[in-house]
């Protein structure tokens, strides 16, 4: 099938934070990548994105900032959208969820599948804080996990253990609102039946087994033999687009409905814009326009599933033909953390890094999580600035730019085209192609860097700054290829590197917009040349070494803010409350890590009593074999509790000083016995 046009999404970011470089690594810049390549070919194609402005989070965010929603996602809406646009990310529209066309247009789909009867209508009990007067979202609920023991988990999630909650799982549930213990109460809402509509799903996600790339395949094969449950598409809520039917009052669409037909809202108004208002239709309902959605992994279910199930069973529409979803970056061995504030912000980045966009776009794609998670560590991003950009790249463009100057006052010289070098171009091109249609953009990216690689070698070979004393013609020769084959890098790396290539461009003095099959002959003897400019500079260690301090000191904050939360006194207790506690002296017999877990060791205690099975999150600072024999304190009468699916009886007692480091609480005196009663 060819297409005759391409819309191309970009996720809609959430506005409740600014972006950092794992969602630029993840998503926008291989959709920004595959954008321009589009846009060179002179393809007919829209780039959307915009912000997502709804759910839960942001009502989160601005209750503990005391501000309303609205000023939430004002904030980060322009604060995403600057720093988007300074990176050369070049969507025709970046619009946001909050606006007048968005919320017609997500409430007239709605009402589109409801007219259709598509919703199935249901009752469930959902908790509702009846201080606050309000239902309570998953995480507005607080509790103690029933894995981990953690008393902080929310309502869908324990951040201390990992696991997916619900609500009603929570032990001694509590209103993040109030305080209060919430009730159930009965709710109806609207499910979109997402079982009945597997088999549509299966059929589409099957028709892509070979174009998908495996990780989204594989990721939507596993949620199908899961097998799909209807799920709420609305949400009793007041942030959001109000459902609009009757008896749904103090109810907005669930955030997962609403942002992806934001996609829709803002081609509409992108046309609208352009004084084209129905053109719009084209880019969403038409069979011979293809629709690819780029997203991080964790919105695969989203753009794979749900929404092309809403697309479905509305009947208007057209399906992504692709989903090119990328795994995710790690910072420095880390998982990225936004309010653990382990990130590289890119408003940051920005102010520290004057105009060296091109650096981190160039490093963020060479080490794309296109097939498995990645890692960016500052030490990486010197070397690959260092020894590509500036020592292949830049060298090869600078030396061509001197030498020009310097032998032929920077007007182009007489010369043939070198064939050899011309079955490089060509090749090259076609590598490049072949790559980014696959959207495999690392590999892209290293075939144009290998022609800046040749460069440099056919400069080597030919010696120009010796030629030039025995043999003028040759060296105009070299030097007339040498610009040609600058030219084809301004044109390879233009979907990388925007600024780069439009640097280049300005020393080699072209205006016009660039044509492939113009290449070889858009420069000519005798045009005059531009000034000579230094691509890129080298990365200095200091500089390296002040980001990699910054980021320890986000570190550090992070374990002061645990202490100064630890040494806030808490509330008094009875005597009774005290001696609940059945505190006693063991020791440890055997210690094994907990496979897959950096935290956890599984211990077997003799209590005196008894010899059980203790989980332990100490791994971090206790090897096993150097803590038997050790005497401990141990918590024996807390409840049994499954930890990793083993079943771990009490608690060891530990002291943690400031920094986190750990140490055991024991009795001074080691002949104590095993069983003694802690008091
Ligand atoms: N806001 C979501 C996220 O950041 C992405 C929404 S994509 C859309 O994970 F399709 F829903 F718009
Ligand atoms: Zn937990």
């Amino acid at each position: 099938m060819t297409f005759k046009r391409h819309t191309v999404t970009a996720a809609l970011p959430y506005a409740n934070g600014p972006v950092h470089i794992g969602h630029l690594a993840g998503c926008y810049l291989p959709a920004d990548i595959y954008v321009r390549y589009l846009r060179q070919k002179k393809e007919d194609v829209i780039f959307i994105c915009g912000s997502d402005e709804h759910g839960v989070p942001i009502t989160i965010k601005a209750k503990k900032e005391g501000i309303t929603p609205q000023q939430v996602v004002d904030k980060y809406h322009k604060m995403m959208g600057d720093a988007f646009r300074e990176f050369g990310i070049s969507f025709d529209i970046y619009s946001r969820t909050s606006s007048k066309t968005h919320h017609q247009t997500a409430s007239d789909f709605f009402k589109t599948l409801y007219d259709k009867k598509v919703f199935d209508e249901i009752i469930t009990e959902q908790y509702f804080d009846e201080k606050a007067n309000q239902f309570l979202a998953d995480r507005y609920i607080v509790g103690t996990c029933p894995k981990c023991g953690n008393p902080d988990a929310y309502g869908d999630q324990c951040e201390k253990c990992g696991s997916t909650l619900s609500p009603n799982e929570l032990i001694e549930p509590r209103s993040t609102l109030s305080g209060e213990k919430p009730v159930l109460r009965k709710t109806k809402n609207w499910f979109l039946p997402l079982d009945k509509i597997q088999p549509k799903i299966e059929a589409y996600i099957e028709s892509h087994k070979n174009d998908w790339k495996p990780n989204v395949y594989g990721q939507c094969k596993s949620w199908l033999n899961q097998g799909l449950q209807p799920r709420a598409m609305t949400r009793d809520l007041d942030w959001g687009v109000k459902v609009p039917i009757e008896g749904a009052e103090g109810k907005v669409l669930y955030v997962w409905f609403d942002a992806p037909i934001g996609y829709i809202s803002a081609t509409k108004e992108y046309f609208e814009q352009k004084g084209e208002a129905a053109k719009w239709e084209q880019y969403w309902k038409n069979k011979e326009t293809r629709l690819i959605h780029f997203i991080g992994k964790d919105n695969i279910v989203f753009h794979c599933i749900i929404f092309p199930a809403m697309l479905m069973e509305h009947g208007d529409f057209i399906w992504a033909d692709n989903v090119p979803a990328n795994e995710f970056l790690n910072l420095e061995g880390d998982k990225i953390s936004t309010s653990r504030n382990w990130a590289v912000w890119l408003h940051e980045y920005l102010q520290e890094f004057h105009d060296k966009q091109d650096e981190l776009r160039f490093v963020l794609t060479s080490i794309a999580p296109e097939t498995k998670d990645s890692d960016f560590s500052w030490k990486d991003y010197q070397a690959r600035v260092n020894n590509e950009l500036v020592a292949i790249l830049g060298n090869f463009v600078n030396r061509v730019m001197v030498l020009s100057h310097k032998y032929f006052k920077g007007k182009i010289p007489q010369g043939k085209l070198d064939t050899a070098l011309l079955e490089k171009f060509e090749k090259t091109h076609q590598l490049v192609s072949q790559s980014i249609e696959h959207f495999q953009f690392r590999e892209a990216l290293f075939e144009a860097m290998n022609l800046a690689r040749a460069g440099n070698l056919y400069l080597q070979e030919n010696e120009p700054w010796k030629l030039i004393n025995t043999d003028k013609e040759k060296t105009s020769e070299v030097i007339y290829n040498s610009l040609v084959l600058t030219l084809h890098l301004a044109y390879l790396f233009e979907p990388f590197m925007p600024f780069t290539s439009e640097r280049i461009l300005k020393m080699l003095n072209i205006k016009e917009p660039l044509v492939l099959k113009n290449l070889n002959h858009t420069l000519s003897a005798g045009h005059q040349l531009g000034e000579a400019i230094l691509l890129f500079s080298k990365v200095e260690d200091d500089v390296i070494q002040a980001q990699i301090n910054k980021l320890q000191a986000s570190k550090k904050v992070e374990n002061t803010t645990i202490n100064s939360e630890n040494t806030a006194l808490k509330a008094d207790i009875t005597y009774d409350d005290f001696i609940k506690m059945d505190i006693r002296i063991g020791t440890i017999l055997e210690a094994e890590r907990v496979p897959k877990t950096d935290k956890l060791l599984k211990l077997l205690i003799d209590t005196g009593i008894d010899k059980r099975t203790v989980v332990s999150g100490i791994a971090e600072y206790y090897k096993p074999e150097e803590i038997i024999g050790q005497k401990v304190s141990i918590l024996a009468n807390l409840a049994p509790r499954k930890i990793k699916g083993i079943e771990s009886k009490g608690m060891i007692l530990m002291a943690e000083n400031a920094d986190g480091t750990l140490s055991f609480v024991a009795p001074t005196n080691t002949e104590i016995n095993n069983g003694s009663v802690v008091r």
